[in-house]
């Protein structure tokens, strides 16, 4: 087989970038080792930045998303035994974001995909890249029992933390950054009305969050130590904890009911550079994992294939290889920029097992300073709101 871009990967990176692609007149097969009932099986984070929401409207993509999905104006942080607060995107920015879930978006992906006949193959098993620092790599998979050969002029990593693609880049040349907290989330999904707004709680019991799917939709996490077993939280006691990490009139405004889904999520930031190596492109979780508090990832993922996109219609539009050689250092600019909020938001929501007085009360200032002055919300709207996309430096 023969095409211009090889997209290894079927998740939101890879599915969004042969949707840009083929708007730009590019061929691309998308390679994804799951089943496609699986992809969509994932639950993750599910709250959209003003760039994202605007980047699907702007592809078609955002009707489903602007019917089912839930427009709000930021996050409220509710802080023990202290009034609430909020920090209001909308009124320092005028941007508004959406709570629409992972695998809504990946259904909407897929049916596009579907409707323009994108070629994805899905149980493409044992992928292989090669050549890469050649102008004519190839990828080889087994596709229906048969051996595969897919020759291209770019590969397009979208494969995930766990994928292939980072891992062909030589270890000489990857730089790895990590950084791993002392906590995971317990997530639950249950048929219940949410609450009214998203609200992130900072408890001496520990940190609790409170999202949304759909006006019939909740989704809730629970800080708890990295060993907990699933088994021991029944959703009795997921409900009781929850309660007791919000103040009194939000934990009596909780609707409880029958958990969907469970699952557990040790938090941690991992960064990849560069993001490109030869005829490769990293997009996605393959070349960063952020933890989930900020719900960074997918956004993420959606800025490197704006750049993505942006930098391979460049080069066979115009035969320019400007913006695929400023590929990596534009993706990492922001990459970094969300690393950093998750990192300050993990930082300042969490309660951190062993942690100094001292540390205790410099989260407690910083979250004083943050309630009482409008700059500080500022610059976490800012933030929270993820940077503008930058725009092409030649255009
Ligand atoms: N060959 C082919 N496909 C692979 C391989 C492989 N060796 N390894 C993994 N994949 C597929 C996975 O099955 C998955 O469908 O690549 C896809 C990667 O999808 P995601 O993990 O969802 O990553 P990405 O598309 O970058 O989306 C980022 O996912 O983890 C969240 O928070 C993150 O929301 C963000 C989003
Ligand atoms: C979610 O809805 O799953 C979610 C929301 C906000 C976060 C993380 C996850 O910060």
């Amino acid at each position: 087989m023969k095409t211009q871009v090889a997209i290894i990967g079927g998740g939101p990176a890879g599915m969004l970038l042969s949707e840009m692609l083929d708007r730009a007149g590019i061929a691309s097969v998308v390679l994804e080792k799951h089943r496609a009932e699986h992809v969509l099986s994932r639950i993750r984070a599910g709250v959209l930045e003003p760039g994202t929401v605007e980047l699907l409207r702007s592809l078609g993509l955002g009707e489903r998303m602007d019917r089912e999905g839930h427009a709000h104006d930021g996050m409220k942080i509710a802080w023990a035994g202290r009034e609430n607060f909020m920090i209001d995107v909308h009124r320092h920015l005028g941007r508004r974001f959406v709570a629409y879930g992972q695998t809504q978006i990946q259904e909407d992906l897929m049916a596009a995909a579907g409707r323009r006949g994108a070629a994805v193959l899905y149980e493409a098993e044992d992928v292989a890249l090669h050549d890469l620092e050649t102008a004519h790599p190839f990828v080889t998979c087994r596709h229906g029992g048969e051996p595969l050969r897919l020759d291209c002029d770019f590969i397009a990593g979208c494969d995930g933390f766990h994928g292939v693609s980072r891992r062909a880049i030589p270890p000489a040349i990857l730089r790895e950054f990590e950084k791993v907290y002392p906590f995971a989330w317990l997530g639950i999904l249950s048929r219940t009305p949410p609450l009214p707004d998203i609200v992130y709680a900072n408890n001496p019991r520990g940190f609790a969050l409170a999202s949304m799917r759909s006006p019939t939709l909740s989704r809730y996490y629970l800080q708890v130590p990295l060993e907990t077993r699933l088994e021991d939280w029944p959703d009795e006691r997921f409900w009781t904890e929850l309660k007791a990490r919000y103040p009194r009139e939000m934990a009596d405004a909780i609707v409880t009911g029958a958990s969907i889904e469970k699952s557990l999520a040790p938090l941690r930031s991992y960064v990849a550079e560069p993001m490109r190596h030869g005829r490769l492109f990293l997009a996605g979780d393959a070349a960063h994992i952020v933890p989930p508090t900020g719900a960074k990832g997918l956004n993420l993922a959606v800025s490197d294939v704006f750049y993505l996109a942006r930098a391979l219609g460049c080069f066979y539009r115009e035969g320019s290889s400007r913006l695929i050689d400023g590929y990596s250092d534009m993706a990492l600019r922001r990459v970094w920029s969300s690393v950093r909020t998750s990192w300050y938001l993990t930082n300042l929501l969490h309660r951190f097992p062993g942690t100094s007085d001292f540390d205790q009360r410099v989260q407690e200032n910083e979250l004083t300073y943050l309630r009482g002055s409008g700059a500080a919300q500022l610059a976490l709207a800012e933030q929270y709101a993820g940077l503008p996309f930058e725009p092409d430096p030649g255009a």
